[in-house]
């Protein structure tokens, strides 16, 4: 198997920091990663929330809301503004809070920015008024530059997330089932240790209500690891599906509670098991789901990953899983990984109750 380094020919400097891949290393099973053109310079990801205290029926107002500023039709030249990919992904939270979040991708700051003018979502956004609202709002945006950003996908047929907008594929790559392959894959880690500030976590204020009576902007973080690691078992068959549920899916959502309500131990900020979810019917009726995790750095993801029974509970499962199934799996797993500086990050809420994403942090 020709193996391929996952850091794209344009984005390669001579290391000063050397990668962690063992000597003639050949990884046990294939992995890959997208591949973007080399004028994407950038891209963006935004997290665009409501909240509600529970799960009602009165999301469609929200949803179409934000739906009629995501399918703006605008264009500037030959580019489209709206998003070049969106879905929408729901979860309640332990507080009983149903948030459900429109996810959405461009392939540059710029376009994003025209987007946010010229759809009129940045001035509804800034009209929002927590009096007048039934429901929280939040916006998380993430703005990393190529060299911050990388993925690995066990196929590399279906794309999913900022891989909608790929180029093509990179793979069979190297750089994975090693601890230390995720730092690998990223470009700027050849040159840059990627140190983050120290793991500040306060409650915010509260308001009477619980909730806050105002809108919030959270301050960008060094160098904060923004982590989507995904599953989809929509295409295996039942004795795998069966095995998935029974054996997979429980591990998992103890290592995403694990992060969510004790993440203050790991360095992680905030953690939501999401399901991805019909914007129509609003239920979670696609067999996805993903982990979406804030960590002050990428040292403290990987310590989790490589040290925490969570996850390792969830790595040694997927062992026991590949074995059962002699290594023929349809399950499809990938994650996308950003690193980003504090003018890379936007974080907005409004009327969100206290515990919501970045507003643990201080
Ligand atoms: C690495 C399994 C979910 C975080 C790995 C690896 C496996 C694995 C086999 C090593 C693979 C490689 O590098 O190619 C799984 C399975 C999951 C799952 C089967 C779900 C069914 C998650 C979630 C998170 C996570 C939800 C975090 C939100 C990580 C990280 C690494 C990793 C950060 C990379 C460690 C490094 O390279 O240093 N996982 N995982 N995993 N996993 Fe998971």
């Amino acid at each position: 198997m020709t193996l391929v380094t996952a850091i794209p020919e344009h984005l390669q400097v001579e290391r000063t920091i050397p990668a962690s891949t063992p000597a003639n290393y050949e990884p046990p099973f294939p992995a890959y990663s997208a591949q973007f053109a080399k004028d994407v310079s950038s891209l963006v990801m935004a997290v665009i929330g409501a909240q509600f205290p529970s799960k009602t029926g009165k999301e469609e107002a929200a949803i179409s809301k934000v739906n009629s500023f995501l399918t703006f039709s605008g264009e500037d030249g030959e580019e489209a503004l709206d998003p070049a990919f969106s879905e929408w992904a729901a979860v309640t939270d332990p507080k009983g809070y149903y948030n459900i979040t429109a996810l959405a991708y461009w392939k540059s700051e710029e376009l994003y920015q025209k987007w946010t003018t010229k759809s009129g979502f940045s001035s509804w956004w800034e009209s929002l008024d927590t009096q007048e609202q039934e429901n929280g709002w939040f916006l998380e945006v993430f703005f990393p530059t190529m060299d911050r950003f990388e993925t690995v996908f066990s196929s590399g047929e279906i794309p999913e997330g900022a891989a909608e907008m790929r180029d093509g594929v990179v793979g069979p790559i190297k750089e994975h089932v090693y601890w230390g392959s995720m730092r690998d894959r990223l470009a700027i880690a050849q040159t840059d240790t990627l140190d983050g500030e120290e793991f500040l976590k306060a409650p915010a204020e509260q308001a009477p209500n619980g909730n806050l009576s105002r809108r919030i902007r959270v301050p960008g973080k060094q160098n904060l690891a923004i982590i989507r690691s995904g599953q989809d078992w929509a295409d295996t068959a039942p004795e795998e599906r069966k095995l998935y549920v029974k054996t997979m899916h429980p591990v998992l959502e103890a290592g995403m509670n694990f992060l969510r309500d004790h993440g203050d131990e790991v360095g992680c900020y905030s953690c939501r098991f999401m399901d991805i979810v019909d914007p129509i019917t609003r239920s979670a009726d696609k067999d996805r789901t993903f982990g979406l995790a804030y960590f002050d750095e990428l040292a403290s993801l990987e310590k989790w990953s490589r040290e925490h029974p969570t996850h390792l509970a969830i790595f040694g499962g997927f062992l026991k899983y590949a074995a059962q199934l002699n290594n023929v799996i349809t399950l499809r797993l990938f994650h996308e990984v950003l690193v980003v500086k504090p003018e890379q990050q936007l974080f907005e809420y409004v009327g969100c109750h206290p515990e919501t994403g970045m507003l643990v942090a201080k």
